[in-house]
């Protein structure tokens, strides 16, 4: 879900609907305001998107002059998505937006029903607007607020206003909650994306922080209520990189800046002569990174698979084993670390929860942690004890892209720098990862349209089968998950050489496969051995290689490119193909249905 919130000297519901435009990634499933006008809330809110939203405002005859308001972009967790369920929630007195869970709701439902409060809806949402009421009757709008946040459990982050006074009050506690800075107004929000628009001055509520904001200022409390002082950051994210600058979709968009994205990622961190640079930004002992006996990944979705595809080039440059892990599988089972054991979070928002658990675990242990995150100053970026930033800057298309390459080239560079400490030579690679983004440029251009005439004539299929071998094997579940999210078609990756012990059943001319390989991978005959037991059954295949096979149905000719560092690259059609299959398929592509780009609840 989306929080945003503002209060100044320009009108409120321009600003508003914009941040909630731009937090939409996070959930669309419902959305609503609130704008607050002398001793008046008026709230508005609608099952669907901010566009519905929109035209509701138009519609209706809400005070459009109103300085002060809250509002949400909602993905459902407690009740099915409808207008009664959307946010804010209100009472006569005050209105609520939250992002997170309330763990202890159904308590909270018994104090205000024994007290003869009843819910009208079905979210945990409304319990906090009830509450703030409740107290209301002998507090100040300040201490109701303080008083109810202090009995919530669980992750949230709550924003809320009184019809009777012109500030907002928040808290923030394990979901995040980001202040805009900017003369004589101050807005609010889940993330600063909603909010660049107007400033790149922020502060970063941390767990346990209440605040009140008005035009005039700010008063952050900490966990135990005392005053403090939160310092800006300022944070150089363009205004342009957040908007779809003459694409169609955010997610084209963001395929097309791959190449900048990891040019951004790795330029300052690998000299002319390969060295690896990443001294400043890990901050765990050298001593310790020459004796790490194991490296634990833990990732979910898209991040999941860039720690999979890495998997190989970390073992074979740091010498020691790597564990990938589902954040949602790990936290539930006792991992058993070894005794140097490095572990890393990998996540594009830094704020999932299925990754945050087990990093906690992790550092609870006492084991050394690593963040690899896109979004400044998140969550995990924040808790591990080193963080590497992905520099891909903003991805807002629900579907990961740039975020992916990105964060091989940070796997890549963390593969090289443990080597490098131990002793290995890894200058030569490390320089070759250094041409990486030209190549990356030139593969977009070089598939771009041969993507698009594949989907044109394939976007009918069900069923898709995904198979690669070595490298190309993640690289396929990442190809197969990018078609699944945005163009709902079924499609499973498999290992190549495991498709005669089950999948191979699946194949018949109604089921394409699109076959990963690179023509220098060891096992690249195989690969077209595989290719043959599924034309012997009628099957179409889509190759993607570079090289030309005469049994394949059809071909992405990829430029040459080394091995080791042919992930970078051959996911390029793979996203492209997923693309053009929604596109023709007239899906939504930014926002599939169901999904949210961050899952901060688990
Ligand atoms: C959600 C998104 C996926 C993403 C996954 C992990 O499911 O829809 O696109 O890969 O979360 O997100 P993270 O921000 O942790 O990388």
């Amino acid at each position: 879900c989306g929080i945003v919130g503002y209060c100044g000297n320009q009108e409120a519901l321009k600003i508003l609907l914009q941040g909630l435009q731009a937090l939409e990634y996070r959930g669309y499933d419902s959305a609503g305001i609130s704008l607050k006008s002398t001793h008046r809330i008026e709230t508005l809110k609608t099952k669907g998107k901010v566009i519905d939203l929109i035209t509701l405002i138009t519609e209706s005859n809400i005070d459009t002059k109103a300085r002060m308001g809250i509002g949400h972009t909602r993905w459902a967790t407690h009740g099915i998505p409808s207008s009664e369920n959307a946010h804010p929630h209100f009472t006569d007195n005050v209105s609520v937006v939250h992002n997170g869970i309330i763990e202890n709701y159904r308590e909270l439902e018994v104090f205000l029903n024994q007290r003869g409060l009843k819910r009208k809806t079905q979210t945990d949402t409304e319990i906090i607007a009830l509450l703030i009421d409740f107290f209301l009757k002998d507090k100040t709008f300040e201490e109701a607020f303080k008083e109810t946040v202090k009995l919530l459990k669980g992750s949230f982050a709550i924003a809320s206003i009184s019809k009777d006074e012109n500030f907002i009050m928040a808290a923030k506690h394990e979901s995040p909650l980001v202040i805009g800075l900017s003369d004589n107004q101050i807005f609010i929000a889940s993330d600063v994306s909603a909010m660049i628009e107007y400033t790149n001055e922020f502060i970063f509520l941390e767990d346990g922080d209440t605040a009140k904001i008005s035009a005039k200022g700010i008063t952050i409390w900490d966990k135990d209520g005392q005053k403090v002082k939160r310092e800006p950051i300022t944070i150089n994210w363009s205004k342009q990189t957040a908007q779809k600058s003459g694409y169609k979709h955010f997610m084209l968009k963001e395929i097309a800046e791959e190449d900048e994205s990891v040019r951004n990622t790795i330029q300052s961190r690998i000299s002319e002569n390969g060295k690896i640079l990443l001294d400043d930004e890990i901050s765990i002992d050298k001593g310790f990174i020459k004796n790490i006996d194991r490296i634990t990944i833990v990732a979910c979705g898209t991040s999941f698979y860039a720690g999979l595809t890495a998997k190989p080039i970390l073992e074979k440059y740091t010498g020691v084993k790597v564990d990938v892990e589902i954040g949602s599988e790990f936290r539930y089972y006792n991992y058993i670390y070894s005794k140097n054991n490095l572990f890393i979070a990998i996540s594009q928002s830094g704020e999932t929860a299925d990754t945050k658990e087990p990093l906690r675990m992790a550092k609870e242990k006492g084991i050394k942690t690593l963040s690899i995150v896109n979004v400044k100053e998140s969550a995990i970026a924040r808790m591990a004890d080193s963080c590497i930033y992905t520099l891909a800057g903003p991805e807002i298309s629900v579907a990961s892209t740039k975020a992916f390459v990105s964060q091989l080239a940070v796997l890549y560079m963390l593969a090289f720098y443990v080597g490098q400490i131990k002793g290995k030579q890894i200058e030569k690679k490390a320089k070759m990862l250094l041409s990486i983004p030209k190549l990356i440029k030139t593969t977009f251009n070089n598939t771009v349209e041969a993507a698009k005439k594949l989907a044109e004539e394939y976007h009918r299929y069900k069923n898709f089968l995904y198979l690669g071998r070595g490298l190309c094997y993640p690289l396929a579940l990442e190809g197969a998950l990018k078609l699944k999210e945005i163009s709902y078609i079924h499609a499973e990756g498999y290992p190549a050489g495991e498709m005669k012990h089950g999948p191979i059943a699946l194949i018949d001319e109604n089921t394409p496969t699109v076959v990963v390989a690179h023509s220098k991978e060891p096992l690249y005959s195989k690969s077209l051995s595989n290719c043959e037991e599924i034309k012997s059954r009628d099957g179409k295949i889509i190759l993607i290689s570079d090289k030309q096979a005469d049994i394949v149905d059809e071909t992405i000719k990829m430029p040459e490119v080394d091995y080791e560092l042919l992930p970078f690259i051959y996911v390029v059609p793979l996203q492209l193909f997923a693309y053009y299959m929604a596109l023709f398929l007239g899906y939504d592509i930014d926002q599939p249905r169901n999904l949210a780009k961050s899952v901060t609840v688990e």
